[in-house]
C-alpha cells in the first residue's frame, strides 16, 4: 500500500499501478501505448508492475500450456525496455492471493448491469468469435482489475487508450466501496501516452492476434519483410504521384521514430512526390534500428534466473504491501 496517500496527489512521488496479459510477446504497439510510461514513472513513483496471469485466463483458460513462459517472456521485455526491479516492484498477479481475495470481495458490491454495459465486454464478445467468451471471469474481468489496482491505493494507472472503460469501472467501484464502508480506496485515474497512433503492419490495430505487429524482441531480418510488406498510402501507386502522408500507416511510425526535423522533410517529400515509399521505408527501418538496438543488447545480457529472482523478490513486496491494505479492507467490512 502506497503510504502518505492524499487524495489529490500529484504523479511526482504519489503510487503507480499497472499490469498486462501474458499472451505472447509484446511489441511497440504495447510500447508506445503504455509501457514507455511505466518505464518513465518508475523514476517518482512507488511503482507495482505485474503480469496477470489471471487475467488472460479469462479468455486463454482451455490452454494453460504456455502460460509460465509467457510469464517470463513478459518480464523479459519489461526488463530489456529499461524496467529496473531496483525502482518499481515487478511480480506476477498469481503469486500474491490477496488480489483474488479483493476480487471476490468486490464482486459482492459491483452491479452486474455495470460489467454487462461495458464497451470493452460488448466489443470483444462480438470480435473475437474464435473462443468462447461466455464464462463469469471473462465478465467479471473488470473487477479483478480493479482489484488489482485498488489494493495498492494508486493514483496513477498507465495503461493504453483502450483501457479507458475498465479504469472508469474500477473509480466506480471504489466510490461504492467508500460509500457503503467508509473511505477506504483511492480513485486512481489512467495516464496514457501522448496520442500515440501505431497502426498494425496492415492498417488493423497491432494486436498480437492479427500477426501485424512489430516485436520488441524482433531482429531487423525479422522486420524487413515486414516493413517492406506494409501499407502505405493506397492513392499512391507510382513514386511520380504525390502521396498524402495523414492516410499512410506508415506516416504515424515517424511520428514516433523520427525526430521532428525530419519528419517535416518526410511530409513534404511525401506530398511532392520527391520522396518514394521505398525510401521512406528506410527512413523507418533506420529508427527502428535505433530504437530496437540498446533494447535487443539489454535482452541478450538478461538470463532466466534473473528474471525468477526479479519475480520472487518483486512477488514478496506486491505482497507485504497489498495485505497492508486487505487488513483495512477486513476492518472496514466489519471481517477482522
Ligand atoms: N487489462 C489489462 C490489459 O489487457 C491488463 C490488466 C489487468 C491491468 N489488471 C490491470 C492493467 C490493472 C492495469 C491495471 O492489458
Amino acid at each position: 500500500m502506497c503510504e502518505n496517500q492524499s487524495l489529490t496527489s500529484t504523479v511526482q512521488g504519489s503510487c503507480t499501478v499497472s499490469g498486462m496479459r501474458p499472451t505472447g510477446p509484446l511489441h511497440i504497439g504495447h510500447y508506445f501505448g503504455a509501457l514507455k510510461n511505466f518505464v518513465s514513472m518508475q523514476e517518482n513513483n512507488k511503482a507495482f508492475f505485474f503480469v496477470a496471469d489471471w487475467h488472460a485466463l479469462t479468455s486463454d483458460y482451455a490452454d494453460t500450456s504456455r502460460i509460465n513462459e509467457f510469464v517470463d517472456s513478459m518480464v523479459l521485455d519489461w526488463l530489456s525496455v529499461g524496467l529496473d526491479p531496483e525502482k518499481c516492484t515487478i511480480f506476477r498477479q498469481s503469486s500474491v492471493k490477496q488480489h483474488a481475495e479483493l476480487h471476490l470481495l468486490l464482486s459482492m458490491i459491483t452491479p452486474n448491469s455495470w460489467l454487462e454495459r461495458n464497451p470493452t465486454y460488448k466489443e470483444q464478445q462480438q470480435e473475437i468469435t474464435t473462443k468462447d467468451l461466455g464464462n463469469y471471469g471473462f465478465l467479471g474481468y473488470p473487477v479483478l482489475m480493479a482489484s488489482d489496482i485498488l489494493i495498492y491505493r494508486p493514483s496513477w494507472v498507465p495503461v493504453g487508450q483502450d483501457q479507458l472503460p475498465h479504469m472508469e469501472l474500477a473509480r466506480e467501484i471504489a466510490r461504492r466501496f467508500n460509500y457503503l464502508y467508509g473511505e477506504t480506496f483511492i480513485e486512481p485515474q489512467a495516464k496514457l501516452t501522448p496520442a500515440a497512433k501505431c497502426p498494425g503492419l496492415d492498417g488493423r490495430k497491432m494486436s498480437k492476434s492479427y500477426g501485424n505487429g512489430i516485436f520488441l524482441s524482433d531482429t531487423m531480418e525479422n522486420i524487413t519483410p515486414k516493413v517492406k510488406s506494409m501499407f502505405t498510402d493506397p492513392a499512391r501507386l507510382r513514386k511520380s504521384d504525390p502521396g498524402n502522408p495523414d492516410v499512410c500507416n506508415l506516416f504515424p511510425y515517424h511520428i514516433l521514430l523520427t525526430d521532428e526535423q525530419k519528419q517535416a522533410e518526410i511530409r513534404e517529400g511525401c506530398k511532392n512526390a520527391s520522396l518514394g515509399c521505398v525510401d521512406c521505408k528506410k527512413i523507418f527501418m533506420q529508427g527502428l534500428e535505433n530504437f530496437l538496438d540498446p533494447i535487443r543488447e539489454k535482452r541478450a545480457s538478461i538470463t532466466k534466473e534473473y528474471i525468477h529472482e526479479v519475480l520472487a523478490y518483486g512477488n514478496d513486496k506486491a505482497r507485504q504491501a497489498a495485505e497492508e491494505t486487505m487488513q483495512l479492507v477486513r476492518a472496514n467490512m466489519k471481517l477482522a
